[in-house]
Parts: C-alpha cells; sequence; structure tokens
C-alpha cells in the first residue's frame, strides 16, 4: 500500500523523524483556520499518491490564511496524473536553505535492500539522476546486518552531506531505517530533505510503501487505507473475494488462475493490435471455483467498467469443469438481465468441454459467441470491442 504525505509523515514522526504534520481538510474553507494555527504562512499541497504534485501545480505557497483558501480551493479537484485531488495538506511554510534526496527501498534484482541520496534533491531529481549520474549515490545494505552507525556514515559520506548536518544525516538515516524495517516498508522516501535557515535538518516531503503481505504483525496499518481513494470497483471485487486489477484498454477479461488470466492479457493485447489498438481493460482470475454466484460477481464488476465495450472469458477446465463454468455463465447472465449489455466471448476447454459447449449453445443467449482456441477468442473480442 502506497502511503499519502501526510501519513508518511505521521510514521517518520513515530520514529522521531524531525517533521512539521500541519493539518489535513478536504474543504477550502478549512484553510483559513488550519493557517491561522501554522501561523499564516503556509504551504497548501495536494495529497495523492503520485509523483510530481509541485510541478503539476499541487504544491502552492500561501501568504496569509486567505490566501491559502485560494490556494485550498485551486488544488481541491485538480486531477493529478489521473489522480483526483481530495485532500490537500496545510503545512507551515519552511525556511530552505538547501535540498537533499533520500532513499531506502528493497534491490531485487541484488537481494538486499538499497539507499539511494543525493545532495541535489527537490522536484529535479528525476532529471538529476538521468544528467548527473554521479551526483547521485547507491549504498547497498547487508539485510542480515542493516544500517548501524557505520553503515550511516557510510552513506553520509558516499552522498557527500556537507559538515555542518553530517551529524543530523547521521542520526536521520538511522531513524528513516527504523521507519523502513520495523514498519515492513517496501520504500521509504524522502524528498527533500531540507537543511533549515537555522541549520536543522526536516523531512519536508515523505513517500512510503508499506509491504501488505505484512499487514498480519502491523495491525496500525489498516487504519491507513482510505476507502475513498480506492477504485469503487477494486473495492466491490476485494469484498467478493475477486482478485481485480483495473487497466486502461476496452476488453474485459475473465479467467480462471493467475497464469492463464496473465497469457489472456498478451494474447489480447496482440490480437488489438490489428483491430483499432484495443488493449485489456482489467485482469479478474475467479480462482478455481467457478460457480454461478462467482461468474456473477465477476461479470456484474466488469461490465460496471464503462470503458469494457467487450469481455473475454477464457476458463480452462481442471478441478472445475467446463459444464460447470458454462451453468454459471448462463445463471449470471440470466441474474445480470438486462444489466449484461456487453457482448461475451468465451472460450472454455479441458475437463468436460463438451457439456460446457452444449450448454451454451441450447441457452443460445443473443449476448454471448463460442470460439474454440484462445487465438480466435481474443481476436473476435478486440474485433467486437472496436466496433
Ligand atoms: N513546507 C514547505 N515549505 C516550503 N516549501 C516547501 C514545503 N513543502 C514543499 N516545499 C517546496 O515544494 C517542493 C515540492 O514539494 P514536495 O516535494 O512535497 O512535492 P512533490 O511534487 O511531491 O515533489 P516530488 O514528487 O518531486 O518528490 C519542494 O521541493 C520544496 O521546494
Ligand atoms: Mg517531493
Amino acid at each position: 500500500m502506497d502511503l499519502m504525505e501526510y501519513q508518511a509523515k505521521e510514521l517518520f514522526a513515530k520514529h522521531n523523524v524531525s517533521v512539521t504534520l500541519g493539518v489535513v481538510i478536504t474543504d477550502p474553507a478549512e484553510a483559513a483556520a488550519a493557517a491561522e494555527s501554522l501561523g499564516g504562512r503556509v504551504v497548501v499541497k495536494a495529497q495523492v499518491k503520485t509523483g510530481g504534485r509541485g510541478k503539476a501545480g499541487g504544491v502552492k505557497l500561501a501568504t496569509d490564511p486567505q490566501d491559502a483558501v485560494v490556494k485550498a480551493g485551486e488544488i481541491l479537484g485538480m486531477d493529478i496524473k489521473g489522480h483526483t485531488v481530495r485532500r490537500v495538506l496545510i503545512a507551515p511554510a519552511a525556511d530552505i536553505a538547501d535540498e537533499y534526496y533520500f532513499s531506502f527501498l528493497v534491490d531485487r534484482a541484488e537481494r538486499d535492500y538499497l539507499c539511494i541520496a543525493s545532495v541535489e534533491g527537490g522536484v529535479e531529481i528525476e532529471i538529476t539522476a538521468v544528467e548527473k549520474p554521479e551526483a547521485v549515490a547507491k549504498v547497498s545494505i547487508d539485510p542480515l546486518v542493516g544500517v548501524d552507525a557505520a553503515k550511516a556514515a557510510e552513506i553520509v559520506a558516499a552522498t557527500g552531506f556537507p559538515a555542518e548536518v553530517a551529524d543530523q544525516a547521521m542520526e536521520a538515516i538511522q531513524r528513516l531505517w527504523d521507519v523502513f524495517i520495523r514498519e515492513d516498508a517496501t520504500l521509504v522516501e524522502v524528498n527533500p530533505l531540507v537543511k533549515l535557515g537555522d541549520g536543522s535538518l526536516e523531512a519536508l516531503d515523505g513517500k512510503v510503501t508499506l509491504d501488505g503481505n505484512a499487514d498480519f504483525r502491523q495491525p496500525d496499518h489498516a487504519a491507513f487505507e482510505l476507502r475513498d481513494e480506492v477504485d469503487p470497483l477494486e473495492l466491490a471485487a476485494k469484498e467478493k473475494g475477486l482478485n481485480y486489477v483495473k487497466l486502461d484498454g476496452e476488453v474485459g477479461i475473465i479467467g480462471n488462475g493467475a497464469g492463464l488470466v496473465m497469457s489472456t492479457l498478451d494474447v489480447v493485447a496482440y490480437a488489438g493490435e490489428a483491430h483499432g489498438g484495443v488493449k485489456p481493460a482489467n485482469f479478474l482470475d475467479i480462482g478455481g471455483g467457478a460457480s454461478a454466484q462467482v461468474m456473477a460477481d465477476g461479470l456484474h464488476i466488469i461490465l460496471g467498467d464503462p470503458q469494457v465495450k467487450a469481455v473475454f472469458v477464457n476458463v480452462f477446465g481442471g478441478i472445475t469443469a467446463c459444464d460447470a463454468v458454462a451453468d454459471g455463465i448462463v445463471h449470471a447472465l440470466a441474474m445480470l438481465g438486462d444489466d449484461a449489455d456487453k457482448p461475451l466471448v468465451v472460450r472454455l476447454d479441458g475437463n468436460n468441454v463438451e457439456a460446457g459447449h452444449r450448454i451454451l449453445v441450447e441457452a443460445n443467449h443473443p449476448l454471448v459467441t463460442i470460439v474454440d482456441t484462445m487465438d480466435g477468442a481474443a481476436e473476435k473480442a478486440a474485433e467486437l470491442a472496436n466496433a
């Protein structure tokens, strides 16, 4: 789970990393009181789970409480890279002397952890990393040792933190490591980590990704889930126990088993090249038990996505036989009634495939097309989605 900046800062504060929490609001009218309580001169910051907010106009300085109301009004409701801004953070305007970049992440290729840091932090860090890679330090971390004082000193030296902040950086690095390890994060990023006018270091922004596999031992993390930030279809799928991921295309995909669904995505994307460039609209794995109810739930979710123009049901009957799946499709369409309004291409193979076909042929539903091969079905689904 990715956290918002204000949530990341709450975790930083818990582990004694120097931050200023500020106030989160959802209505511009609340900005005046928030700014007043923070001394008047504030920054208004869009809270969305994507980077580059500043460059997109989502971080603005307000000179007084009235100006904060205006700026909050401009930023709330804004779209940043497909994310609607529903919350803004009001934080005191910091007196910035210098901006650094700092992060810990999992380095899967090397099977260890990695620290990336630079004294040239701020909103241009992506450009710096490409054009001036020597300004970005990379220090690998042995997972069995972690970041002790010696490692922190190595990071400080490799990054080239100026002498006057070296001791504070040593401390901040070890506390950020606490956040990374004790909170089961896979990413902790601070950009910028700033030196203030008075010489102290502060984390002015924060980006944290928590490892969902560790949720069982991190009961506090559930509170970070923001229901209004989750795609409503993904939420509905989660509640039904279905594995659903929204993608950008037009062909809804239902399959059983992640392997089959993933290869279905590939064949649909390939077939789509000849049909106006249509692409998969989602990933929906109904798993082993394709009962009528599961099929109805799956179809209901996929048909609820207005971007879907056609659906491809690709099932390989194993433990679940094809006739049960076909029964499921027929009953699901009956249950959905007029809610089912997009063409369905069905490809069945494996256990009891003949019986499955017979059921679909007898039902003779006007929306259903049966195709025997995976490639042929992908072709048909792409064609229908582009019609
Ligand atoms: N509290 C603050 N006071 C003064 N300036 C600030 C404050 N917070 C952010 N800024 C300025 O705005 C810039 C962008 O802010 P921030 O890093 O939070 O947004 P961002 O767009 O997420 O950046 P990126 O995605 O590149 O990490 C900072 O580099 C800093 O110069
Ligand atoms: Mg930032």
